[in-house]
């Protein structure tokens, strides 16, 4: 993320705040990639998304100081950093403290997101950074919640949150922040009975917005649809359905792995199981030839698949 959290592809790297934990300390906490972690220092605690890293030791985990209450649940990750400081520059300590991480499954799932797209002048409607403060009010209700953006000329502002509280009264308002209000307007499924209810609008072709409430499962693959900008006519009967993949025939791209030529990880493995070479890669898709801060990670692609 950038320093203002205003620049959506920015979050290509990184989508939200993730806890990276040694394959070890997962196991034993019965963990998978995407699963939400409680951590907790002396001072506080967030809950976040834990996800495998292979560059820490066991016993060593890492999450990133960069992000703060505006961007998730609770008061932001310095929270859980201690009080000392520096007692000549009065630098504080923002870089190492002591936590306990144990898994976090209470509540229910959240997922809400608001595509945006430049009009005749150019300007992005609705403007994200809008929407993105509309919904801020709304991060404090839960103990997990990330606000993020996604895409790059036509942004996606994806709220995740998991609560005990979805009272009707909070679906209602984040409905009117998400233009997802009108009745005649939008794509509708409720299940009082299972607490499940979730909203999607169609513009034109294009996904525009979409909240799901108590069940969640497609939020990746209809994220992928707004962020792309595919036509979402193919798609229609499924949008609310609890599929974790995109019908047959859609295919999600995968992490974006280069951020300056925005190219996906399927897109990189793909072509090295094809046979395509590095430098081929390269020379098509550009990807590595900027910044050069995805080498490492096509390196790694590149080993994967020949091994
Ligand atoms: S991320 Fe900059 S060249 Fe790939």
């Amino acid at each position: 993320m950038s320093r203002t959290g205003l620049v959506a592809r920015l979050y290509s790297h990184e989508a939200e705040p993730l806890l990276h934990m040694h394959k070890d300390d997962m196991e034993r906490r019965k963990l998978g990639d995407g699963d939400l972690v409680k951590v907790k220092s002396k001072r506080g605690s967030v809950v976040v998304k834990a996800q495998q890293s292979t560059t820490l030791r066991p016993g060593q985990c890492f999450l990133p100081m960069h992000w703060g209450g505006n961007a998730m649940g609770g008061l932001g990750i310095n929270v859980l950093l201690p009080g000392n400081f520096d007692p000549y520059s009065k630098q504080p300590e923002l870089k190492h403290a002591a936590v306990q991480v144990e898994k976090y499954s209470a509540g229910k799932s959240l997922v809400a997101m608001r595509r945006s797209e430049a009009d005749a002048d150019g300007k992005l409607q609705p403007n994200p950074h809008a929407v993105m403060a509309r919904l801020r009010q709304w991060l404090p209700r839960f103990p997990y919640a990330s606000l993020t953006l996604a895409g790059r000329n036509a942004p996606v502002v994806v709220l995740k949150a998991r609560g005990d509280d979805l009272a009707p009264e909070l679906i209602e308002a984040l409905d009117r922040d998400l233009s997802l209000d009108d009745p005649t307007q939008v794509l509708s499924y409720q299940d009082s009975r299972r607490d499940v209810a979730k909203r999607a609008r169609v513009d034109g072709d294009s996904l525009s917005a979409v909240r799901l409430a108590g069940e969640t499962k497609a939020a990746e693959w209809l994220a992928d649809l707004m962020v792309q900008g595919h036509s979402a006519a193919a798609v229609r009967p499924w949008l609310l359905a609890p599929l974790t993949q995109p019908p047959a025939g859609q295919s999600a791209r995968g992490k974006i792995i280069c951020n300056c030529f925005d190219v996906a990880e399927d897109e990189i493995a793909e072509a090295f199981r094809a046979g395509e070479t590095l430098d081929g890669l390269q020379a098509r898709t550009q990807c590595g030839t900027n910044c050069g801060s995805c080498v490492p990670e096509l390196k790694r692609l590149r080993q994967n698949v020949n091994n």
